[in-house]
């Protein structure tokens, strides 16, 4: 393929990965801590009865199921793309990058530093898919440890696309891009902390652990 035309595919599919990235941490702030708590969870018991709560489906009409699955598929949708970025990153051979590049941070002849927090993001959300897929397998809280590295794999996408060399940041419509991306992230993490603290979800987590006290005495 034309050296041209895989720079344009690999930009491309950058952007939309970090966009599609972008709102898979968004559907995943809204759906976090309403499902049973962890300690109910791993306890095994059956989770209190919930609060009636005003967090239940969402504003869009989705279900809080219909929240997880779209946060689930529009991340497999965002590795397909961030595939197709890499591969022509490396096909297109212009940077020189090699398949160590990818996976082994800040070795790069070409923009070290950025392209190796890209290739940390790309472990990270290696480790959160695997461990997803594994998720029935491995205790809980073992899972949302390695889940919750998904909060520091963003940043570090939005590092590297933002001084990636070679990249569209000079451009207003990039810029307009990461700012809406990073707004986005900001607003939902603003929402979910808010909520994190609201007297409902307050009253849930002390009628889960009012419900496991009664379960072990
Ligand atoms: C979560 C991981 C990653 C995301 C979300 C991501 C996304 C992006 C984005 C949005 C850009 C800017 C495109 C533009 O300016 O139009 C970019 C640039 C670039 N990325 Fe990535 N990237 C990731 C990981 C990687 C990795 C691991 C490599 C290679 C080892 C890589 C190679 C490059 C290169 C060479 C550029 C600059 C030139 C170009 O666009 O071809 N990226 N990336």
């Amino acid at each position: 393929m034309d050296a041209q035309v895989l720079w344009y595919v690999s930009r491309a599919t950058g952007v939309v990965s970090l966009v599609l990235l972008t709102a898979v941490m968004v559907l995943g702030m809204a759906t976090s801590g309403r499902a049973g708590s962890p300690a109910a969870a791993t306890s095994g018991v059956a989770p209190a009865p919930a609060a009636p709560s005003r967090f239940g489906p969402s504003r869009f009409g989705l279900s809080r199921a219909g929240v997880h699955r779209l946060h689930r598929e529009m991340s497999l949708v965002a590795l397909v793309f961030l595939v197709v970025h890499i591969a022509s990153a490396l096909v297109d051979g212009y940077v020189g990058l090699n398949l160590l590049d990818v996976f082994v941070p800040f070795g790069a002849d070409y923009s070290p530093l950025w392209i190796g927090f890209g290739a940390v993001a790309v472990d990270l959300l290696l480790a959160v898919g695997v461990s997803s897929l594994l998720r029935s397998r491995i205790p809980r809280p073992v899972w949302r440890g390695i889940h919750l590295t998904a909060y520091a794999m963003w940043p570090l996408a939005v590092l590297h696309t933002a001084f990636t060399a070679g990249g569209d940041m000079a451009s207003l419509w990039m810029q307009l891009v990461v700012a809406a991306n990073v707004v986005a992230v900001v607003a939902a993490a603003l929402r979910w902390r808010r909520r994190d603290q609201h007297p409902d979800a307050l009253a849930r987590r002390a009628g889960d652990l009012r419900h496991l006290a009664g379960n072990v005495r």
